[in-house]
């Protein structure tokens, strides 16, 4: 139970926020991230996360109970496996933090749209200006065809 719900939450809520940190970074600074250190942070959180969560799945099968402060001593190895992983977590912040810090103010200009994403932020400039359009702009695409070299925009 404890393993799995954390799968679920740190893997869908964690690794979904660092995503859209990743993913909307040019946009909010105007800079883009270093790759390497992305990746190093990348993983070292899969890593950190599967030597954390993994064991708890066993130790509910082996029947530690939940909300406990102390566990009996059959329970000790698998745990403190838990703990390292949690520490190979804690260390995967200062690539990430490193990067997100270094990169806001030396990291190479970011263009308006560097990931060929097709919704209305990245249709203006990182970071956004003021007045982002003097007409109301006109979206040729769906969000999904992500990635794919830009449509032909129609003559007005
Ligand atoms: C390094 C990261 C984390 C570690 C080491 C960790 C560890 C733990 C541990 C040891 C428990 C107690 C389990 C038990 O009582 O048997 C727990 C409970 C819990 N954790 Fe985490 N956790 C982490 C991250 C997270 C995150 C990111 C979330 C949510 C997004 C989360 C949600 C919960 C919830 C809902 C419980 C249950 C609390 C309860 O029983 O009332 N955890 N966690």
């Amino acid at each position: 139970m404890v393993g799995h719900f954390h799968y679920v939450l740190f893997g869908g809520s964690v690794f979904g926020l660092y995503a859209g940190l990743y993913h909307w970074y040019p946009k909010m600074t105007g800079r883009m991230l270093n790759e390497t250190l992305g990746k190093a942070h990348f993983i070292l959180t899969f890593i950190g996360t599967n030597l954390t969560f993994l064991p708890m799945h066993q130790l509910g099968l082996q029947g530690m109970p939940r909300r406990v402060a102390m566990y009996d001593p059959q329970f000790q190895a698998l745990n403190q496996l838990c703990t390292f992983g949690s520490i190979v977590l804690g260390i995967s912040l200062l690539p990430f933090l490193a990067n997100a810090i270094w990169s806001w103010s030396r990291g190479p200009k970011a263009i308006g749209n560097p990931w060929n994403a097709k919704t209305l932020e990245w249709t203006t400039a990182s970071p956004p200006i003021i007045e982002n359009w003097e007409v109301l702009p006109v979206l040729t695409e769906g969000p999904y065809a992500y990635g794919e070299e830009p449509a032909e925009v129609p003559a007005p």
